[in-house]
């Protein structure tokens, strides 16, 4: 794709992915990505914001055909995607100079043996001439590395983010047209990658806040035109506050497993909780991901197998007490042969969660009218407990 026009002297370019479906080895891709550069060209100096993942250079090195000189190449984070071309570009511009902030800068070196006499590292607050325009660089630290900040364009009201408010979405629209479509991207997103660091990104959103954004233009997705819309998003997801919601990963073998989530969904139903519930055989990990990121509670269905939890069952609580999601609550509910650990073996993968343990309903083989009880307790202690602390 040629490099498409933002306004006068700005410009989108990088490369859209239809293809990819899976992004570092773990994320799903169910609608592909983008890698956003930004060219700017000031009265005085050019600049390239960010690159693309290095074996996509092709595409990029295409674009750059008409830009005679760079003066700067700006890297406002060092995960591949966007810093692995950093060496071609340079190499084409020899003289062009790496801004970056200075917890990037030995990353860079680390891990693209950049040459430390090409960098330059920026303070938070760093502003950047370019004659007719200004670049302001803003330190915001842990969206998602500790390295990552992103750059205001003052005259333009333009801000470039980077991952920060970014959406794994392949579209040919520059700019976001479907607000609904980009916001189910938008959120899951922000649950595979943002979540881990909630705290943080609510001081990240009130340094923003100070700032006249008209335009987010991230580094992944379509630009922003309403940055409002992407802001409120992730001030409700970040919010500690979680809703009345369980969600329920779970697996089952010989149904015994999946007798009981189906009575539990229903016995939480009736008692006005709602639930998403995902078999894990099956399940796009991403939609669990977004599912989390407003759950009041988390219920693992799982059978047990060589005395421990089904190991997809391990794997969603791994992956729950990695993206540390706001759920208060957490259970286990399955169906067991002759005995095992299940119980404290999922408890001791979610040491991250900060959540009560309600009594886990663990049956012998196929469920029965105690277990059924016993599920329909569990729901109703669950339904209390959301009652109590306000979650609608
Ligand atoms: Fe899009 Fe953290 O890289």
């Amino acid at each position: 794709m040629k490099p498409r026009k933002i306004k006068d002297n700005i410009y989108w370019m990088g490369f859209v992915d239809w293809d990819s479906r899976l992004f570092d080895s773990l994320i799903p891709l169910p609608d592909g990505t983008s890698y956003n550069a930004y060219l700017i060209k000031g009265s005085e100096k050019t600049v390239l914001i960010d690159t693309v993942e290095p074996e996509l250079y092709y595409e990029l090195e295409a674009q750059l055909e008409n830009v005679p000189k760079l003066d700067y190449v700006i890297s406002l984070h060092a995960e591949q995607d966007h810093s692995g071309s950093i060496p071609h570009v340079l190499a084409k511009y020899p003289d062009a100079k790496l801004i970056t902030s200075p917890k990037a800068k030995n990353i860079l070196i680390d891990h693209l043996h950049i040459a430390e006499e090409s960098i330059i590292t920026v303070k938070d607050g760093e502003t950047l001439s370019l004659g007719d325009k200004t670049l302001e660089f803003i330190h915001t630290p842990w969206v998602h590395w500790p390295e990552t900040m992103v750059a205001f364009l003052r005259e333009d009201n333009i801000l470039f983010s980077c991952d920060f408010f970014g959406s794994h979405i392949a579209t040919t629209d520059l700019f976001v047209t479907d607000e609904a479509q980009f916001y189910e991207a938008a959120k899951r997103y922000y649950a595979e990658v943002m979540m881990p660091f909630r705290k943080v990104i609510k001081k990240n959103l009130d340094k923003l806040a100070e700032y006249d954004i008209k335009t987010i233009a991230p580094s992944h997705g379509p630009i922003i035109p309403r940055p409002s819309f992407i802001i409120d998003a992730h001030k409700d997801w970040i919010d500690d506050l979680p809703e009345n919601k369980v969600v329920l990963p779970y697996v089952s073998m010989h149904n015994s497993t999946k007798k009981m989530v189906d009575y539990f969904v229903s016995a939480l139903v009736e008692k006005g909780v709602t639930v998403e519930q995902f078999d894990l055989t099956v399940t796009d990990i991403g939609k669990l991901a977004i599912a989390l990121v407003d759950a009041g509670t988390i219920v693992v269905g799982t059978p047990t197998v060589l005395a421990g939890p089904h190991p997809h069952a391990a794997y969603a609580a791994f992956l729950a007490n990695a993206l540390r999601p706001k759920a208060r609550f957490l259970s286990i509910i399955g169906s067991y042969g002759w005995g095992g650990k299940t119980v404290e073996i999922l408890a001791g993968l979610v040491p991250n969660l900060k959540v009560e343990i309600l009594d886990p309903v663990l049956v012998k083989g196929a469920p029965k009218k105690d277990g059924f009880k016993a599920l329909e307790d569990l729901a109703e202690a669950i339904a209390v407990k959301h009652k109590e602390q306000g979650l609608q």
